[in-house]
């Protein structure tokens, strides 16, 4: 949840995958920030869908005394993780304004939050339009009138072809995303994370995501049925000296063809 400026080798794989993957602060901020641009309001309740080890609704209740979050994953052990490390290094007031729900999100419906984050992803597990329409469905449900559904989104040619890449982490560590195999019929791709320890294997299959390749329009296609409006895809810019990404994730209406991209978008429950 906190960055930790140390990974030592006995280091477990919630916390790998934490210092690898994630970045709960400054999705926290951008969550924060899109809230008030489209609504105008501060959001107070953030769900966070698929959560994990719960990180982002943990830095969501560090963020203001006025924050409320509740976490939602169907895995007990995950979530056991995230109540003995990210709970447990909250203050107690800050504890009192988190709940992690172990429940299927898409059952799920109360509270109603004024924004429900579903990030890294995780939405890729549901595989058919069916599913990923009753999902849609179910968040706009768990909405409040006029609150936001923020995915995440991944493609380009990259992510259409078996491959791995590789990010160093601190403490001798080193990440592997392997895009195991993509079928372009079904769009069905099996991905795994590894973690070597100073080039030992010493998390294999860490984690594996059995999950369909969305396209944006199919995703901007399954929301608006799902009732949600103001759809927006938010990209991200480039940085002129870098040609990296900067960070700064606008509207558009069409982009790059990027061999690899990563952007956010999101649609408003009516009010
Ligand atoms: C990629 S991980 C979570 C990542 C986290 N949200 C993040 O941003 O890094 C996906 C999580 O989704 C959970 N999950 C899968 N299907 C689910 C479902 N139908 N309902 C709730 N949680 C689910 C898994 O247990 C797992 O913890």
């Amino acid at each position: 949840m906190t960055t930790r400026c140390k990974l030592p080798p006995t280091a477990g794989k919630h916390e790998l995958y934490e210092a690898a993957v994630q970045a709960p602060e400054h999705e926290s901020t951008f969550l924060d920030r899109l809230y008030r641009r489209v609504t105008g309001q501060p959001a107070r309740l953030l769900r966070e869908d698929f959560c994990g080890t719960a990180a982002l609704a943990c830095a969501w209740v560090q963020r203001g005394r006025e924050n409320r979050a509740i976490g939602v994953d169907i895995d007990a052990p995950t979530l056991a993780w995230a109540e003995a490390n990210n709970l447990a290094a909250l203050d107690a007031a800050q504890r009192r304004r988190i709940t992690l729900v172990r429940s299927d999100v898409l059952k799920l419906r109360r509270p109603r939050a004024d924004l429900v984050a579903a990030l890294n992803f995780s939405y890729s597990v549901l595989q058919t339009r069916a599913l990923m329409l009753a999902y849609a469905r179910n968040a706009r449900a768990a909405l409040k009138p006029g609150g936001l559904l923020v995915l995440d989104a991944w493609g380009g040619a990259m992510t259409q072809k078996p491959h791995i890449d590789r990010k160093r982490l601190v403490g001798g560590w080193t990440y592997l995303w392997e895009q195991a195999s993509f079928d372009p019929v079904s769009h069905h791709t099996v991905c795994h994370i590894h973690f070597e320890h100073e080039g030992r294997r010493r998390h294999r299959k860490a984690f594996t995501y059995d999950w369909r390749l969305w396209t944006l329009p199919e995703l901007r296609e399954i929301l608006a049925e799902a009732g949600f409006r103001d759809l927006q895809v938010l990209w991200e810019g480039t940085d002129a000296r870098s040609n990296r990404g900067n960070g700064v994730f606008r509207p558009v209406t069409r982009a790059p063809a990027d061999p690899s991209w990563v952007c956010y978008l999101y649609g408003r429950a009516p009010g």
